[in-house]
């Protein structure tokens, strides 16, 4: 089973082999079914329809079901073995159902891209909301967090669940790739008043120089470090960026022991967003 695995991880043509007991055959083929979709989703230029979310989730239920099924069968079995890979394959059912929830995101932008509301959004807000969701582990790291307010201005024309989502993945991204007892930084600058640009910095085993680009790309991982993750988090952050006319840059800061990202968006002033 660690076909599963591999489609848990974003290699969604793998695909699990089909033979043995009856319900685990049964088990695989629901899980072949869903890498189907969650595929055929992913490479279709059309990858948009409501209906998305409901045609992966629902052979993730059967196998949700299924698995529940077998964990009942083979516990009177007492074979540690077999109930270990069991629990294995139950862990990687979550995943991903955590990939599809990011792929669904991921492919929202595009659809929102022309329909989203924008409204005034106070990112001030957003971002020590989001500081705020994630002071457990930023405690638990020993991470020293420093936000600079250059501005009193700290709104932009946006979406705010749109800017939520994308502060929660620069953040904790920044969170998650710190050393313990490394830092954020936070500044916010207000540029001739055209341009909002926000920079967050943090320590970080240091990248090479080509992969700056890369990690925007879908599925790229980088630093895996022992960290959770699907490659699909700065993605999605650059899509919601460029859906609000602005962009997202990486590149190495303090002779590559930090990285920052620095985002330019349209000041709410500067007239550019109707
Ligand atoms: N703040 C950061 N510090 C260091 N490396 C980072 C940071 N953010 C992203 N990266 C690198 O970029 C890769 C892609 O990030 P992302 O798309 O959020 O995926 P994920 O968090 O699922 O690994 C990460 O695996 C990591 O190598
Ligand atoms: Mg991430």
């Amino acid at each position: 089973m660690c076909a599963v695995q591999k489609i848990a991880e974003g290699e969604l043509s793998r695909r699990v082999e089909t033979k043995g007991q009856d319900a685990i055959q049964k088990l695989a083929r629901s899980i072949n079914i869903m890498a189907n979709r969650i595929e055929k989703i992913v490479l279709s230029t059309q990858a948009l329809s409501t209906n998305i979310s409901h045609e992966i989730r629902t052979p993730l239920t059967q196998i949700k079901i299924a698995l529940g099924i077998l964990q009942k069968q083979l516990y009177n079995y007492d074979n540690p073995d077999v109930t270990d890979k069991i629990d294995s394959i139950d862990e990687d059912i979550q995943k991903i159902d955590m990939l599809v929830g990011r792929i669904l995101e991921y492919a929202k932008q595009d659809l929102i891209e022309f329909t989203e509301i924008k409204t005034a959004v106070c990112l001030k807000e957003i971002i020590l909301t989001v500081f705020n969701g994630l002071s457990i582990e930023i405690n638990h790291k020993g991470l020293k967090i420093d936000t600079q307010w250059e501005t009193l201005n700290t709104s932009v024309w946006a979406n705010p669940n749109s800017m939520h989502l994308a502060f929660s993945n620069l953040i904790s991204n920044a969170i998650k790739f710190s050393p313990n007892g490394g830092s954020v930084e936070l500044s916010f600058l207000d540029n001739n008043k055209h341009q909002t640009i926000i920079r967050i910095t943090n320590t970080c085993r240091p990248l090479a120089y080509d992969k700056f680009e890369k990690i925007f790309l879908p599925f790229y991982r980088g630093t895996k470090n022992g960290t959770e993750g699907t490659g699909l988090g700065l993605a999605i952050v650059q899509k919601i960026i460029k859906n609000h006319e602005g962009t997202i840059t990486a590149q190495e800061w303090k002779n590559n022991d930090r990285i920052l990202f620095e985002i330019v968006l349209p000041s709410i002033s500067s007239g550019l967003i109707k």
